[in-house]
């Protein structure tokens, strides 16, 4: 019997869906529920000559798609927005039941990609390019953006919907096509995720602008990262991942849009708000149990308040229901699978070895009846030196490291001084402490995404997200970044006749 969400969103009876039990050997992959240990359902996936066969028909349908309209194009993203908005919950439940993110969270991901749809539908009407003046009398100069051809996304586990979203609508309303790479921890979500949108683009005589291939990094994603029909390859997970990528495609001289690991800090003034920095800190920290890129992972807290506000904190931690994700009580659900679990006692050891002290949390949580992968929400102390190297790194779990200070300075080179730049905060009420931290020299925060009085995590999609340094510097979602689809072309013509050099350049003749 295959899953009610899968028939509820029309893939149950999906070529590639099959029973857990008749999932075996190398061609398939079994999804399981991280909340309990038990399997959804079976994934037949792509080998070689498959992958091939989708790259080559996301490809041709490049060729027809780039003829549509701009405007038409978006007509197309709305219809696919609409069914999004039609299957929000069970999609939603889908990736809460894959993942294991709460189910408020898992719905909040659906409507993350039907706001950047929307976005995309309105963009289809404003792909801008801008007009200059030429120096040369008689001539004219103008930019026009163009499509780029079929795009490679490769997305992580932990946004298993939007962050695909966020890539294929814009590409859609640009011209290009995508072929869609998930991660094998979550590809019943992206089954389901992709066949909405085929569905209604074919529907709608649009066959081959949505593709997906699932399959392991050898066969399926070293093949796609290499192929020169896939102009852009946008990829987000790892910053080992993210090297790799960039260096392969960098080879090919093809462009890299890359989204990879954040290392994400508070800073909190002794003039905050303290109740909203506390609320901020803990969505941030133990919001889809520290699997957000955006993820707060440390706090840099003014030495003044920090033993009180992190005494609250620690409360606070103490109430926070850890359970079944769909369960509407529960704030934190179940790390992805056994090697997050790793990953995280091998953090908190770490922490405790370099003089960290625990504070709350640092165990494998036990849930009654549940053989899932839960931690308890953890914050460790980092020592008096304010020296701790695991804190340099990204956990995927949620480990809190604290840190405290005595000046601003001091707090903006902490904040900056690790090798990740995705997300910052700081809570203030003092708008030169604001502004400092968001100073326009670039010697504030070092990061893509810089907040006063918010937390690290939950970015709308209206602006681009993205960020420096080991991050990757790209940027997806709103403001400009459709730019990165599209093939940008200067065009200069010479409507006046004559012969004219730029620069005033004489060549043979008199002019
Ligand atoms: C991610 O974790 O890869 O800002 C994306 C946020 C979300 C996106 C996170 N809107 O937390």
């Amino acid at each position: 019997m295959p899953h009610p969400l899968l028939d509820a969103l029309g893939v149950a009876d999906h070529p590639r869906v099959v029973e857990p039990g008749g999932a075996r050997g190398a061609g398939f992959v079994v999804s399981t529920n991280p909340a309990t240990g038990e399997p959804i359902a079976g994934v037949r996936l792509d080998d070689g000559a498959s992958c091939e066969r989708a790259i080559g028909e996301a490809d041709a349908a490049f060729g027809r798609w780039r003829e549509v309209p701009a405007p038409v194009r978006g007509q197309v993203v709305r219809a696919i927005a609409d069914e999004y908005r039609r299957l929000r919950e069970p999609l939603g439940r889908l990736v809460s039941l894959e993942v294991g993110k709460i189910a408020s969270e898992g719905v909040g991901e659906v409507q993350e990609t039907i706001d950047i749809a929307d976005f995309a539908v309105g963009l289809s009407r404003q792909l801008h390019g801008c007009t200059m003046p030429s120096e040369r009398p008689g001539h004219r100069m103008y930019e026009q953006w163009l499509p780029l051809g079929a795009i490679g996304v490769i997305t992580a586990f932990n946004f298993p919907n939007a962050v695909w979203g966020w890539n294929a609508m814009l590409a859609a309303v640009c011209g290009d096509t995508v072929v869609w790479k998930p991660s094998l921890l979550a590809p019943l979500t992206a089954i389901a995720t992709n066949a909405i949108a085929d569905r209604v683009a074919a529907s709608m005589g649009h066959e081959g602008v949505f593709r997906l291939v699932i399959g392991t990094d050898e066969e399926v994603g070293e093949r796609l990262i290499a192929d020169r029909r896939l102009p852009l390859v946008s990829a987000t997970g790892s910053c080992r991942m993210g090297r790799r990528v960039g260096r392969v495609v960098a080879e090919r001289l093809g462009r890299c849009l890359l989204e990879l690991g954040g290392n994400n800090a508070v800073i909190v003034e002794p003039d905050a708000d303290l109740d909203l920095a506390m609320k901020a800190v803990l969505f941030g920290a133990v919001g889809t149990a520290g699997q957000r890129c955006t993820t707060t992972r440390r706090l840099i807290v003014h030495e003044s308040i920090a033993d009180a506000f992190v005494e609250s904190l620690v409360a606070a931690y103490r109430g926070v229901r850890i359970g079944d994700p769909l369960d509407p009580a529960t704030l934190v659900g179940p790390l992805v699978n056994e090697r997050a679990v790793e990953g995280f006692e091998a953090a908190v050891r770490a922490a405790r070895e370099q003089g960290g002290e625990v504070l709350v949390g640092g165990r494998r949580a036990s849930v009654p009846g549940s053989r899932g992968h839960f931690v308890e929400p953890t914050i460790v102390r980092a020592p008096a030196s304010g020296v701790l190297p695991i804190a340099m790194e990204e956990t995927f779990a949620p480990i809190l490291y604290v840190f405290t200070y005595r000046d601003l300075e001091g707090a903006i080179g902490m904040q900056n001084a690790v090798p990740q730049g995705l997300s910052s905060a700081i809570f203030t009420s003092r708008i030169s402490s604001a502004d400092r931290f968001l100073s326009p020299s670039g010697t504030g925060s070092d990061c893509g995404l810089a907040y006063v009085n918010l937390g690290t995590s939950g970015a709308e999609i209206g602006g681009a997200f993205g960020g420096e340094k080991d991050t990757g510097g790209g940027r997806e979602s709103g403001s400009d970044a459709w730019k990165a689809y599209a093939r940008r072309q200067t065009c200069t013509v010479n409507f006046g006749g004559a012969f004219r050099l730029a620069q005033g350049i004489q060549f043979g003749e008199e002019q």
